[in-house]
């Protein structure tokens, strides 16, 4: 596997394929990767004939400095999962070479991130909006691959690539959890004893909320799931919302011939962890 840098590294790896008119598979993560990451790689590596991992955790999506300042680390790790799943290259640039001036640029989601982790992480989207605007730009990628578990995330990348009119095609790929049910994050090594013991009741509860969406109406469902998590006394609800998967736009019922994605974000302690569930199973 070729571990890279440094951009210009980056720029004669990246026309050598071209040349060889080798499409790539790209996989933009921030590193502590788990078998989520993996799972992406393994999607990419069965449709393009190169995968290219990216490993940089991204200042301009941190709302909280101490999120940042937290956020776990350990590239030695990280190269040696991506060397095992087979991934062809990785690249792992500086914070200095990918921000060499102040993005000050602003993108505009038509409303999208206005709501669930637009409302509650102010920026967030602006900045993956940057960073992935960057690689994209850098890698020049064939299809670009996107973890479900991140489901607002697909669709501001969805708006990026069509209002920018980029070549690239985006694959959403399925959560991949911890044999509890838990969402593999790469906040849940950051999760207390007691945390990670409950942190599962999200899946649960969200499971449970499927299974009962016959008999009850939007508004009876989101109290419901707020209060059997929150009932724990250990995790606490931030938002529940129900959006059909198109547009994101909060469901008002169930039966609304759409998609509707169930989507929660939960304070475990100080970690925030995000899951969601369709509806229409
Ligand atoms: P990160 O949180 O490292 O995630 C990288 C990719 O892995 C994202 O597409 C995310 O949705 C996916 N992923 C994470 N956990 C997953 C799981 N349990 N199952 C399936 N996929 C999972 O998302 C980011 O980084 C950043 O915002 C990034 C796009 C790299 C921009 O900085």
């Amino acid at each position: 596997m070729q571990v890279i840098y440094k951009i210009p590294e980056l720029a004669l790896y990246i026309e050598r394929l071209k040349k060889q008119n080798l499409e790539i598979g790209f996989v933009p993560t921030m590193g502590a990767l788990h078998e989520g990451h993996l799972s992406l790689i393994g999607n990419s590596k069965k449709r393009c004939p190169v995968t290219l991992t990216s490993i940089f955790v991204n200042p301009t999506q941190f709302n909280d400095p101490n999120d940042l300042k937290n956020y776990p680390r350990d590239l030695e790790t990280d190269l040696k999962k991506l060397a095992s799943a087979s991934c062809d290259a990785v690249f792992v640039p500086s914070e200095s070479d990918m921000y060499p001036e102040k993005d000050t640029r602003v993108f505009d989601f038509d409303g999208i991130d206005t709501l669930m982790e637009g409302e509650h992480r102010p920026g967030h989207f602006n900045g993956v909006a940057q960073i992935v605007s960057k690689l994209f730009d850098l890698v020049n990628p064939d299809v670009a691959f996107f973890g479900q578990k991140d489901f607002q995330q697909v669709a501001i990348i969805r708006k990026m690539v069509k209002k920018l009119n980029l070549n690239v095609q985006i694959v959403a790929c399925p959560i991949i959890r911890e044999t509890d049910g838990l969402a593999m994050s790469s906040r849940n090594l950051l999760l207390t004893e007691e945390h990670r013991k409950i942190a599962p009741l999200i899946h649960q509860t969200l499971m449970q909320a499927v299974a009962k969406s016959n008999g009850l109406s939007v508004p009876q469902i989101k109290s419901w799931v707020v209060e059997t998590i929150n009932q724990s006394g250990l995790l606490k609800v931030e938002y529940f919302e129900v959006v059909d998967d198109q547009q994101l736009i909060p469901s008002k019922t169930f039966k609304n011939g759409k998609n509707n994605i169930g989507c929660i974000a939960v304070w475990a302690g100080n970690i925030r962890l995000i899951d969601n569930i369709s509806f229409n199973l």
